[in-house]
């Protein structure tokens, strides 16, 4: 019996060796990430959200804008050329959970802060068509009339503080300071004027070409 047929006419040995040969590639590409320093370091200019703009991400979550929206440009001339510079790691050390995803209905999101005005966006997200008269994007009306809670945006930050700190280095976490007035800062805000202001921070530290 050759060696080739011992393996291919015995499951368990051949799974034992599919594992351990799948494990070397996975190491491979895993390991180096834990020492290198870029994947885990902010890019210049990229700065912890506000707490407007928090509760702003968590409006996008809500409303499963990241079903439709992707927010990872790759490093490919079809996408660079239509929403400027891809993503590097180092935007993505304030966000927990990452909304890359893949999935795209519409446009990615990764450079849209900057690029429309806030009044285009209120708009945009009333009614999709007021705007873009072709668009097939849900319209959100109800974000306008919709106060903020404030009651959780204190433990929220409390919790970024544990996740930023747990992965990043030289990352800024919140001071008590501004954990203690981000229920005033947020105060009579509605998920609307949330929701602008994070989708206004997005991709902005990188300049876009
Ligand atoms: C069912 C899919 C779908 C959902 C859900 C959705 N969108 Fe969209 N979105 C689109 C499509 C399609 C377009 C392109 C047409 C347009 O501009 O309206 C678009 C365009 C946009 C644009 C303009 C992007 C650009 O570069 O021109 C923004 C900003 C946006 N969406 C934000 C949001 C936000 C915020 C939410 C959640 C509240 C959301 N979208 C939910 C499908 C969707």
């Amino acid at each position: 019996m050759s060696t080739h047929e011992v393996v291919e006419t015995n499951t368990g040995l051949l799974v034992l060796l599919t594992l351990i040969v799948i494990s070397i590639g996975g190491l491979t590409e895993i390991v180096p990430l834990f020492f290198l320093k870029q994947t885990t370091q902010p890019v210049e200019g990229v700065k912890p959200y506000t707490a407007l703009q928090l509760e702003g991400r968590d409006v996008y979550i809500k409303n499963g804008c990241n079903t439709c929206h992707s927010q990872m440009i790759r490093p490919f001339r079809a996408e660079t050329e239509r929403y400027g510079h891809y993503s590097v790691a180092g935007e993505f050390v304030y966000d927990h959970p990452f909304l890359w995803g893949s999935k795209r209905t519409g446009p990615d999101l990764a450079r849209v802060g900057g690029r429309y005005s806030d009044d285009w966006h209120r708009a945009h997200l009333n009614n999709p068509r007021d705007v873009v008269p072709e668009s097939n994007m849900p319209a959100f009306p109800w974000l306008e009339t919709t106060k903020l809670d404030t009651s959780l945006i204190q433990k929220k930050m409390r919790v970024m503080n544990t996740l930023i700190s747990a992965t990043c280095d030289g990352c800024e976490t919140y001071s008590e300071e501004e954990i203690a007035r981000a229920p005033e800062a947020i105060k009579g805000k509605t998920e609307l004027d949330a929701l602008v202001a994070y989708l206004q921070s997005l991709g902005a530290a990188i300049s876009k070409r």
